[in-house]
């Protein structure tokens, strides 16, 4: 594991945005793992202001919540378009997010995954980590799920999310996420944390043991890790 400790969010969203435009430069066709949440909002800023080329870029995002259609402001592909996707020159028909309105969200899974395997697998994909440690919505559990799969909310997350919504009622409870072998596969993989709020679950997913009961800790294991990170002093 790489570690890189910055000093603010600023400082962070800008590093992060440096090891993504290196990677475009190297190969300007890859494949970009994303998220979405209050971490990477920096990173996309610095990304849309580099003035970069993403013509030939592909993205594939790691969740979106069904129920949710892409206009509306909650969906994850409203929050990529915005952020992202409406200020850099990238083909929209390359940008994938799971189909929120999918009728059968398991068959929408399978289809991501093989997405993702017919693209090649992803060159770089991007990560934020819940406070509970999860990863993409892969929620704390018994056992890694594997592949992208449909998934219900831990109370935590809803909890989390219900920021964005007028009521906690309103959050979707399920959502179909990359899972942690679809994760784990991604040829690097950038952590990025932000706050003291998230100083322990990051300490314990990248010292602590490896457990399904901290998904972020299987991280541990990848083979090309960079975290960026303002919580660890
Ligand atoms: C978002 C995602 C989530 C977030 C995590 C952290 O696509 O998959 O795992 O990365 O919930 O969210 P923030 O960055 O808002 O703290």
């Amino acid at each position: 594991m790489k570690l890189i400790k910055v000093k603010n969010y600023e400082e962070m969203s800008r590093t992060a945005a440096d090891l993504f435009l290196a990677q475009v430069k190297e190969k300007p066709a890859s494949v970009l793992g994303l998220a979405t949440g209050s971490s990477p909002v920096g990173l996309y800023k610095n990304l849309a202001a580099s003035g970069a080329d993403f013509s030939q870029v592909i993205t594939v995002n790691l969740d979106e919540y069904c129920g949710l259609a892409p206009g509306n402001p909650q969906s994850y592909r409203y929050f990529m378009n915005e952020n992202l996707f409406s200020n850099i020159n990238i083909n929209q028909a390359n940008t994938h997010i799971p189909d929120g309105t999918a009728a059968n969200p398991d068959a929408e899974a399978e289809r991501y995954e093989e997405l993702i395997r017919s693209l090649g697998g992803i060159d770089l994909q991007l990560l934020g980590m819940g406070h509970n440690g999860h990863i993409g919505f892969n929620e704390p559990d018994e056992e890694f799920a594997a592949d992208t799969h449909r998934v219900y909310l831990a109370e935590q997350t809803i909890k989390a999310n219900s920021r964005f919504f007028e009521s906690p009622e309103e959050v979707p409870t399920s959502a179909v996420t990359m899972g942690i072998k679809t994760i784990m596969q991604a040829k690097k993989i950038i952590v990025i944390a932000s706050g003291s709020e998230k100083t322990n679950i990051l300490k314990k997913a990248l010292y602590g043991a490896i457990t399904p009961r901290v998904p972020a800790s299987v991280l541990q294991l990848h083979w090309d890790l960079t975290v960026v990170t303002d919580c660890l002093g």
